[in-house]
């Protein structure tokens, strides 16, 4: 005999996979266990390796338990199940069954491990890329309010931190690895996830190492953050993901990913919001598209691309002039990100929020032409549309829950960045600036 529990997560090797999906949300243990009549295992199931084959476009061909189960499980004998939550904290597992010989008896699931001692709660904050574009920001923020910053980042792009202070710790190295983030989550209590590749033509380049970088390493520093008895954990998604829409789209809307940097923000989002936890508060964050000067240049972003080309070239190309974005200033995502950290737990667990202003959502043509009052650069419109993306957000939950309004509009934005870029040198063939560019050198090189 098994304990009912146990009974409600196991299959058989026909199990149909929506049966396996219905079993894996109503239980909400992140898997399943597939069993022969005996129940002697077979194999596991979890949400996040049906998650990879959507992301893979595979999981269609699909139809049995057996057709996605792991054969080779890591497993706990009987003997040692007193000591399950230890072994899961040293695995990378989240879900493990444990088993009498080959049948199985029990199972050990994360969420065992919130009765744990708790560790004693610090104000040090773990950033994955915090070298980035609002990373480095978010840091110097946080640092001159007080907190004790920790970062890990696999140094992509460059390192823009001039900073000596002896709050801040970086490390260097890629998140998706057990020895890396043991030693940055050491000491925190609070994670900002940015660290991944950023923009639809980076995360074109290369499908697969897309995949693994952003969704199936998001989903490992997740159960490290459980393991690690995080407190609060911020993941920076997109308003990307609302993709094409001709309706304001708000944070209940239908997502219509038209890229696969949207579809792996989504697989993400459901991954992050899949765990069951009165612990560890999570908060998804829809920024919109980011403008404005940070430590770390991004001039592959509309708004700083255009400028920099209108100051540098005196003349911009303009495609789907007609496309709506919603827009918001650096400074305001460090702001909102700093506000989320400091809100009461209540008010933001387990919330997605859209970040940033109702009253900023403007055309790619309306973009320009704000940008050619100012710098009197030519603009060169060009009928022909190559990102099919358009859509309309409102943000008027983060503005009601959290009173959260972002104070730094377009114009004045692109005042601020003329001011900063008029008698500097733009490189802009520093690869560095261009996360396509400079993701497209990095497989290059690899290959
Ligand atoms: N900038 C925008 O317009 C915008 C809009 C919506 C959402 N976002 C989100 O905000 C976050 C930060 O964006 P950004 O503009 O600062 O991008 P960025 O490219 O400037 O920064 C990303 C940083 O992450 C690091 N990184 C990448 N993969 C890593 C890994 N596996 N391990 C450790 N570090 C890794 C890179 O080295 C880089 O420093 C991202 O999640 C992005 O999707 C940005």
């Amino acid at each position: 005999m098994i304990n009912s529990e146990l009974k409600n997560l196991c299959v058989n090797t026909l199990t149909p996979l929506s049966e396996v999906l219905f079993k894996i949300q109503k239980y909400g243990k992140n898997g399943v266990f597939v069993v022969d009549k005996n129940l002697n295992l077979k194999g596991v199931i979890t949400d996040s390796d049906i998650r990879k084959k959507i992301l893979e476009k595979k999981f269609h061909k699909l139809k049995y338990a057996k057709d996605i189960m792991k054969k080779k499980n890591f497993s706990i004998q009987q003997n040692n199940a007193h000591k399950s939550a230890q072994i899961l904290i040293n695995t990378s597992k989240i879900l493990i069954p444990i088993l009498r010989n080959k049948k199985i008896v029990d199972f050990c699931h994360i969420q065992e491990l919130e009765n744990l001692i708790i560790n004693n709660s610090k104000k040090k904050i773990l950033i994955i890329g915090g070298l980035g574009y609002i990373g480095s920001l978010l840091t110097k923020k946080l640092l001159e309010i007080g907190y004790h910053v920790n970062i890990l980042d696999k140094n992509l792009y460059g390192n823009p931190l001039k900073s000596r202070s002896k709050n801040l710790k970086i490390f260097i190295g890629d998140c998706f690895s057990k020895k890396n983030l043991s030693k940055a989550l050491k000491g925190c209590s609070s994670v900002v996830h940015l660290g991944e590749i950023v923009g639809d033509p980076a995360v074109a380049l290369n499908e697969k190492n897309s995949i693994k970088n952003n969704y199936e390493a998001t989903n490992f520093v997740l159960n490290e953050c459980l393991k690690h008895r995080i407190e609060r954990f911020i993941f920076t998604s997109s308003c990307s993901v609302y993709g094409y829409s001709h309706k304001v789209c708000n944070e209940k809307s239908k997502l219509n990913p038209v890229s696969l940097y949207a579809k792996c923000k989504i697989a993400c989002e459901e991954q992050i919001l899949s765990y069951n936890s009165d612990y560890f508060t999570r908060t998804i964050l829809r920024l919109a598209t980011v403008h404005g000067d940070s430590l770390r240049k991004r001039f592959d972003l509309v708004v700083n691309r255009f400028l920099a080309f209108g100051l540098k070239k005196k003349e911009i190309t303009i495609f789907g002039e007609k496309n709506w974005r919603p827009l918001i200033s650096v400074n305001d995502v460090v702001k909102s990100i700093i506000k989320v950290l400091s809100s009461p737990k209540k008010k933001v667990k387990n919330q997605i929020f859209n970040v940033g202003s109702s009253n900023e959502n403007f055309t790619i043509g309306h973009i320009a032409k704000v940008i050619n009052k100012n710098s009197g650069c030519k603009l060169k419109f060009i009928p022909q549309i190559d990102d099919p993306r358009s859509y309309i957000v409102s943000f008027k939950k983060i503005e009601k829950m959290l009173k959260f309004k972002p104070s730094l509009r377009l114009d004045k934005s692109i005042k601020n960045m003329i001011k900063i870029y008029k008698n500097k040198k733009l490189q802009l063939n520093n690869r560095n600036y261009f996360n396509d560019k400079k993701i497209k050198y990095l497989l290059n090189k690899r290959n």
